[in-house]
C-alpha cells in the first residue's frame, strides 16, 4: 500500500516540468508525494528523457523520498493516481505555429488560445482530453483532473459538458501573474495583495483590488493609467498600454489577453510584424526550448535554470502546486481556476465553466458568487462563453458546420465568409490530428 501521494502529469516531456517538480519539492511537508510519474508520446519521448533526467537529479538533491518514474504508457502510469496534471500539446508547436500564421493571411490575430489558434487547439485537444478521462474512470476513478493544457478554459468546458467525470480543475497562471505584476508595480509584496478574480480564463477580470485588506482598486487603476507600461503582463503577449480613460471608464482591471480584444487593430499589427521579422511566438519557444533542452542535458544541474522564466507560464507550478495542496489539506483558502459555475456568474450558464476566485476544500472548489459581472463586460464574456460552448461541441462531433458557427461567433473574425476561409486551410494543415472531420 502506497503512503504518499501519486501524482501523474501528462505531458510531462514539457519544458516546464522542472517549475513542476520545484513546486512539489518546496512543499513536501505539507503535501507528502511518493511518486510523480511523468507520460509522454513516442514523439515526445526524448524531451520526457532528458527532462526527466533532470526532474530525477532535482529530486535526488531534495534528498526526498519521490520517486520519478518516465512511461510512454499513459494507462501504466494512471492506475490509482490521486491527482493527475495535464500540460500536453497535441502536434506539439509545430502545430501552435500553424494556427499562429495561417489567419495572419486573412487579416485576423493569429494566438494560441484565442480566435482561430485556440478554435484549432480546442479541435485538436478536447478528444485526447476525452479520453483520458475515458481511461481515468476505469484506472483513478477518485484522482482530481488538474487541466493547465489551452486552451484551458475550452478544455475545462469539456469536460463538464461532455462527459460524467465531474473532479476537474482548469488552471491558468494569468491570475497570479496579474497578482505579481500589482505587486511590482506598487512596490508590495505579493501576498499584501487581494483581487476579486471573475470571468473566463483568459478572459478574466480583476473586479477589484485590496492592498491589506483594504480596498485599493481606485488607487491602482490610477497607477496603471498613469506609467509607461500597463504591468502585469505575461513574457508571450506585447505590453501595449491600455487608454487611460477607457480604464478608467471600465473600473476593473483587465488581463494581459484581454488586449486581443479591446486593442485588435494593434495587436494584429504587432503579430504581423513579429511573425516577419523574429517569428510568431511559437518560433520563438521553438528556439527558446532548443536552449532549455540543451541546459536540461547538463548532468551537474539539479535546479529549475532561471532561463525556464522567459517563458509565459512562469508560477504556472505556484499555482498547480497550491491548488493540489489545499484541495489534499482541505484548506479552505481562495484561489482563482477554472470550475463549474452553478450559478456564480448569472450571466453565464450553470453547467458552463468559468474563471472565478474559490474556496478550495477537498471536495474541490467552491466559486464565490459575485452576482453579475459589470454590464462593460458581460457582453464580451458571453460572446466568449457560446464560443467555447460550440467549439467544445464541435471539437465533440467532428461536424463542419458547428466548427464555422464556433469561428464566426468569435468577435475577432469579421465575416463568415473569411471565417469559412481560414476554417479550410486550417482543417487541411491539421488533418493529421482531426480525425473526428476526416468523415
Ligand atoms: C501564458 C498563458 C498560458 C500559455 C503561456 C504561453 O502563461 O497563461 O496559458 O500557455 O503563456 O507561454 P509561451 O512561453 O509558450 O508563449
Amino acid at each position: 500500500m502506497r503512503e504518499g501521494i501519486k501524482i501523474v502529469t501528462i505531458g510531462g516531456g514539457s519544458s516546464y516540468t522542472p517549475e513542476l517538480i520545484e513546486g512539489f519539492i518546496k512543499r513536501f511537508d505539507s503535501l507528502p508525494v511518493s511518486d510523480i510519474w511523468l507520460v509522454d508520446i513516442p514523439e515526445g519521448e526524448e524531451k520526457l528523457n532528458i527532462v526527466g533526467g533532470l526532474a530525477k537529479r532535482m529530486v535526488k538533491k531534495s534528498g526526498l523520498p519521490i520517486n520519478v518514474h518516465l512511461t510512454l504508457d499513459r494507462r501504466e502510469a494512471l492506475q490509482d493516481a490521486d491527482f493527475v496534471t495535464t500540460q500536453f500539446r497535441v502536434g506539439l508547436l509545430e502545430a501552435r505555429a500553424k494556427d499562429e500564421r495561417i489567419p495572419l493571411k486573412y487579416g485576423v490575430i493569429g494566438q494560441e488560445t484565442n480566435g482561430p489558434g485556440g478554435l484549432f487547439k480546442g479541435l485538436r485537444t478536447i478528444p485526447v482530453i476525452l479520453d483520458i478521462v475515458k481511461d481515468m474512470e476505469e484506472l483513478c476513478p477518485n484522482a482530481w483532473l488538474i487541466n493547465f493544457t489551452n486552451p484551458a478554459g475550452m478544455v475545462t468546458e469539456a469536460v463538464l459538458r461532455h462527459s460524467q467525470w465531474k473532479k476537474v480543475v482548469g488552471l491558468c497562471n494569468v491570475p497570479v501573474g496579474m497578482k505579481m505584476g500589482i505587486a511590482e508595480q506598487i512596490g508590495v509584496e505579493p501576498e499584501r495583495i487581494h483581487i476579486d478574480f471573475a470571468g473566463l480564463n483568459h478572459m478574466i477580470y480583476g473586479l477589484n483590488v485590496y492592498l491589506d485588506g483594504e480596498i485599493y482598486t481606485e488607487q491602482y487603476i490610477e497607477t496603471l493609467t498613469s506609467g509607461e507600461q500597463s504591468g502585469g503582463t505575461m513574457r508571450n503577449i506585447v505590453d501595449l498600454k491600455w487608454e487611460p480613460d477607457f480604464i478608467k471608464a471600465l473600473q476593473a482591471i483587465p488581463c494581459p489577453y484581454h488586449r486581443y480584444y479591446y486593442k485588435t487593430n494593434e495587436m494584429f499589427e504587432e503579430e504581423s510584424k513579429a511573425a516577419e521579422e523574429d517569428g510568431t511566438r511559437a518560433e520563438v519557444v521553438q528556439k527558446l526550448e532548443k536552449g532549455l533542452f540543451e541546459l536540461y542535458q547538463d548532468e551537474n544541474l539539479a535546479i529549475k535554470p532561471p532561463q525556464l522564466e522567459e517563458r509565459g507560464g512562469a508560477y504556472y507550478s505556484d499555482a498547480a502546486c497550491n491548488l493540489i495542496d489545499s484541495i489534499y489539506n482541505d484548506r479552505k483558502d481562495i484561489q482563482p481556476v477554472n470550475t463549474v459555475n452553478h450559478g456564480a456568474i448569472a450571466s453565464i450558464p450553470d453547467d458552463s465553466a468559468i474563471e472565478i476566485n474559490c474556496v478550495i476544500t477537498k471536495e474541490g472548489p467552491k466559486p464565490i458568487a459575485i452576482g453579475d459581472l459589470p454590464v462593460a463586460t458581460r457582453g464580451l464574456v458571453q460572446q466568449i462563453k457560446s464560443f467555447e460552448r460550440i467549439a467544445a461541441e464541435a471539437a465533440v462531433t467532428g461536424d463542419y458546420q458547428t466548427a464555422l458557427l464556433a469561428m464566426t461567433i468569435n468577435p475577432l473574425i469579421p465575416s463568415d465568409t473569411v471565417a469559412k476561409e481560414i476554417l479550410d486551410e486550417m482543417l487541411e494543415a491539421h488533418k493529421a490530428y482531426l480525425p473526428q472531420f476526416q468523415k
